[in-house]
């Protein structure tokens, strides 16, 4: 494809016209350094869109005159920039294109208060409303199917999926890591205006909240107090030092499993932000949802996807009703179950094919525990108090550290309830016997008739949804995800998508 420059907003249209493609956008003010290479080379990778990088100074963003004077103007450079990094053109509009005087339709718009009354919106005042203008006119141009922003201006990025929301703009926001310098320091074009001595002392600034994201991940505790007076030790004037919630910019709570240690300090003219995420364990998905939703299908590649633990609760369920098939054991006597409850292990091991095994001490189970006959107790058993308990606290266990994606039934409810994102999975009785009747991993599935296999499900959901002991419910804060239709790659993606925008991509840096 040949690559453009456009210049004028009228040719931006005609433009998109001719290219045949969804377009992958990435807005920035120009002077391009690593960070924005970045940005331009994850769009190239993501997907086969054509890539347009926008390069405009939006004044409305400045609160001082001279700030914007300053501001490093690196054309030529920037043009070779994104070109070689997988630009296919750029878009270099004048102030009067963007804010042509006398246009009654430019919507100059404002930033929520609740999210720049915070941080940097306390001392730039207006900065935020500025950028949603700029950011709002340039996607109602371009119209892309993706936004790529960094996560270095993590309340801009906030501010701006606030924006795609309440607009109900069809784009999506991706965001990339805050990229650091050799020496630590987050990549920002302000950085050019550095002295020695002033990029010294935001090293030790940004070497502060790294050390206090290490400790943090040993101790789960963060003195302010004591960063504050190690910088002013060093003479560093700070603006703002804040442990806040990472999505709404209130005061961290002491459940809040990820929060956000943010701050900005003074170095004579120039004025830096940098931030770290502090975590308490890796993330959790919890899955929930009746029999034959396609949760384990669904939650299995998505574990692979996002590189996370699989736990299958359903399987360790059937894993213990094995075993009381097999031992032939009243499970209704509180002392047989007590002792094999202190003596079974259930222990998931990967298999050649990459696929999960299930144990039951050390006897592999995978294929028996989805007999019917295992089916038809599972519901009984797992509704027994001390069976529930015993087993989600083994999950508890497996779950200490985080980052894994568990599926079951009560997974956000009480296994996991902080955990990060919460779906409940559902589709149709119909849809479920019709999934349940080709499941290659149940043969007697697939022998029984479709009307069968629809009461089974029905009884199923009934005794699920009904034991007294956490009943299949879906969680407050869950997110429903009706299934029917949608391929197992579109519920994956869309469980991505929701999974990326509640999780900081920083947060799977090392
Ligand atoms: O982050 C920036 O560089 C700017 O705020 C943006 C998003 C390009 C809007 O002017």
């Amino acid at each position: 494809m040949k690559k453009v420059i456009i210049r004028k907003t009228e040719e931006i249209e005609n433009w998109r016209r001719n290219i045949n493609s969804e377009i992958n956008f990435i807005p920035t003010m120009g002077n391009l350094h690593n960070g924005h290479i970045k940005l331009i080379s994850t769009a190239k990778n993501d997907n086969s869109n054509v890539n347009l990088v926008s390069i405009f100074i939006n004044p409305l963003q400045f609160d001082n005159k001279l700030d914007l004077e300053n501001y490093p103007k690196t054309i030529d450079n920037d043009i070779k920039i994104s070109f070689s990094n997988g630009a296919d053109a750029i878009f270099i509009p004048s102030n009067e294109d963007i804010y042509p005087p006398n246009n009654k339709n430019i919507k100059f718009l404002k930033a929520p208060i609740e999210l720049s009354s915070a941080l940097c919106g306390l001392n730039r005042i207006g900065h935020f409303d500025g950028v949603c203008t700029v950011v709002y006119r340039l996607l109602n141009l371009i119209k892309p199917k993706n936004l790529y922003l960094g996560e270095k201006d993590w309340q801009q990025l906030l501010i701006l999926k606030n924006l795609v929301l309440r607009k109900k703009l069809n784009v999506a926001i991706k965001s990339i890591p805050t990229q650091r310098d050799f020496d630590g320091i987050p990549l920002s074009s302000r950085n050019l205006h550095l002295s020695k001595k002033e990029r010294k002392l935001i090293k030790f600034f940004s070497s502060e909240l790294l050390e206090a994201k290490k400790n943090f991940h040993q101790d789960k505790k963060i003195n302010l107090n004591e960063i504050i007076k190690k910088l002013s030790a060093k003479k560093i004037s700070i603006e703002y030092l804040e442990h806040l919630h990472p999505h709404t910019l209130q005061k961290a709570r002491l459940e809040d499993n990820i929060s956000l240690l943010a701050g900005a300090i003074r170095c004579g003219e120039t004025r830096l932000i940098d931030h770290v995420f502090l975590m308490k364990r890796r993330p959790i998905i919890a899955i929930d949802g009746p029999a034959g939703s396609g949760k384990s299908t669904v939650t299995k590649l998505l574990a692979k996807k996002l590189k996370l633990l699989y736990l299958d609760t359903g399987a360790m369920y059937r894993a213990l009703s094995w075993l009381m098939m097999k031992e032939s054991i009243d499970y209704t006597k509180e002392e047989k179950l007590e002792n094999i409850l202190k003596d079974i292990s259930i222990v998931f091991k990967s298999n050649t094919n990459s696929h999960q095994d299930v144990y039951v001490n050390n006897y592999c189970v995978t294929e028996e525990i989805r007999s019917q006959k295992v089916s038809s107790i599972v519901s009984k058993i797992s509704s027994i108090k001390e069976v529930r308990k015993f087993l989600v606290e083994e999950q508890r266990k497996i779950g200490e550290s985080g980052g894994l994606v568990a599926e079951g039934r009560d997974i956000g409810t009480t296994v996991f309830p902080h955990a990060e994102l919460k779906i409940f999975l559902t589709a149709s009785i119909d849809e479920r016997a019709k999934r349940r009747k080709s499941d290659k991993n149940s043969k007697e599935s697939q022998e029984i008739d479709l009307h069968t296999l629809k009461e089974l499900i029905k009884k199923r959901d009934f005794e699920d949804s009904n034991r007294k002991i956490s009943p299949l419910t879906k969680a407050n804060d869950a997110l429903e995800i009706i299934t029917d239709g949608y391929s197992v790659d579109e519920v994956v993606d869309k469980i991505i998508e929701l999974y990326d925008d509640k999780i900081p991509k920083e947060t799977e840096i090392k």
